[in-house]
């Protein structure tokens, strides 16, 4: 993408540096715009050395001022895919909720068709007065995005919310707002679970397994991409994506009740967790000793979280599975697909420790028609981001075949 980094005055503005580099090294092109209190806390050569192209600003001594500044608002406006603001100071949402064009960034924010995002940093007072709020709430009503400031001690050393958002989560928004919608999954809540749940055996022990949850992150992080509402019932100690409701859970049980708490308001479910098929049978209250000789430990089933929500479903609910198995992988998958009433299982192969906690993964979908090509080896990101595509093409595919029924 083309992004637009605008920095205006405050502290926070040394972020900004680290954001712009994130970004380029993310295969984004950057080009900053200072504004001449941004310019008070950091210098164009330090964003030009981390983007590798021109900042610009309002005061012609402080950035790269071009030739014709007359209309470099309306190049820079058009040039742009997106534009964020961080740190956005009051000032700066003020002016542009009031449609005001005083220096060059304002200028361009008034100027460009692109997205606008904004990552507001400011004193807390200042954050919850009435008049920035309603100004912020403005701009949210044109359809600019917001990375909320986050809470802590700030750098007038009083304490409240008004600390600019981290950087990665700034970059995960451009990431969302970057990415265009699909009409078959925008708006619509998605249901995933992911990551290993954890069955206590006694206060220190517990029984679980080797996956990490990284793979079901990324199908959060890309069914948000795209537009849906997801939400992520995540077992495992990774953290929770940004834009993406999450609800932590441990064990079996705590990821059925989770879920079923949530399923009759969402569109689908994407089953990615590895959930234990057992559990202790009698878990200790105290901490069990050793004793001599041989051990055992009994087991009961724990429950089976997409048999039970997929035999729940309504006929407009879609279900997908996973299946991570080490031989016949694709028989196996047929099976699952059939006896728990799926409407796709995407097939890993995890012979020779593939899959779990590799970087590069390989799935096969699978559906009532048949074997679909492969999609990978992709990183876990980019195979999400496909597994997204794929599916929302089914989903096209099923609506329209659904029309053409109802219209003869
Ligand atoms: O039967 P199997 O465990 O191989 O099925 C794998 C699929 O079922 C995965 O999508 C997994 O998330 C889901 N599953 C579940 N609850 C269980 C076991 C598996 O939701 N108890």
């Amino acid at each position: 993408m083309q992004i637009i980094l605008g920095i205006t005055g405050g502290v926070a503005a040394y972020k900004s540096a680290e954001l712009a580099r994130l970004l380029a090294n993310q295969g984004h092109r950057v080009r900053c715009i200072l504004t001449e209190a941004g310019a008070r806390f950091i210098t164009p050569l330090t964003l030009t050395s981390l983007t590798g192209e021109p900042c610009y600003g309002s005061n012609p001594d402080q950035g790269e001022w071009r030739a014709n500044p007359s209309i470099e608002h309306i190049e820079l406006a058009r040039w742009a895919d997106l534009v964020v603001v961080a740190p956005a100071t009051a000032n700066m949402l003020g002016k542009t909720a009031n449609g005001l064009a005083t220096d060059l960034l304002s200028t361009v924010l008034l100027a460009t068709r692109a997205q606008v995002l904004w990552a507001p940093a400011m004193n807390s007072g200042m954050w919850e007065n009435p008049a920035v709020q309603a100004n912020m709430a403005r701009l949210l009503s044109f359809g600019h995005g917001i990375v909320e400031p986050g809470e802590g001690v700030l750098a007038c050393g009083e304490e409240g919310t008004g600390k600019l958002a981290d950087v990665a989560s700034i970059a995960e928004a451009i990431r969302f707002h970057g990415t265009p919608k699909l009409r078959s999954l925008n708006g619509r809540k998605v249901l995933i679970t992911s990551g290993p749940t954890r069955e206590d055996l006694d206060p220190v022990r517990t029984l679980t397994n080797r996956s990490t949850g990284a793979m079901g992150i990324e199908l959060a992080r890309a069914f948000r991409d795209v537009g849906a509402r997801v939400q992520l019932v995540l077992g495992g100690d990774l953290p929770a994506p940004w834009g993406v409701e999450t609800v932590r859970v441990r064990s079996a049980q705590q990821m059925l009740q989770a879920c079923e708490a949530r399923w009759a308001d969402s569109a689908g479910l994407v089953a990615a967790a590895a959930v234990a098929d057992q559990r202790p049978e009698a878990p200790a209250p105290e901490k069990v000793k050793k004793v001599q000789g041989p051990e055992s430990l009994a087991l009961v089933r724990t429950p089976d979280i997409l048999a039970t929500l997929s035999s729940s479903r309504r006929s407009d609910q879609w279900v997908l599975g996973f299946a991570a198995e080490s031989q016949n992988h694709l028989e196996q998958a047929l099976s699952k697909l059939k006896a728990k009433g799926l409407d796709a299982v995407l097939v890993n192969d995890v012979q020779g420790g593939r899959a779990f906690g590799a970087q590069v993964n390989t799935l096969t979908p699978l559906t009532h028609q048949g074997q679909h090509p492969s999609l990978g080896p992709l990183s876990k990101d980019r195979l999400a981001q496909e597994v997204v595509q794929w599916w929302a093409r089914q989903l096209e595919i099923r609506e329209n075949a659904q029309l053409q029924v109802i219209q003869p």
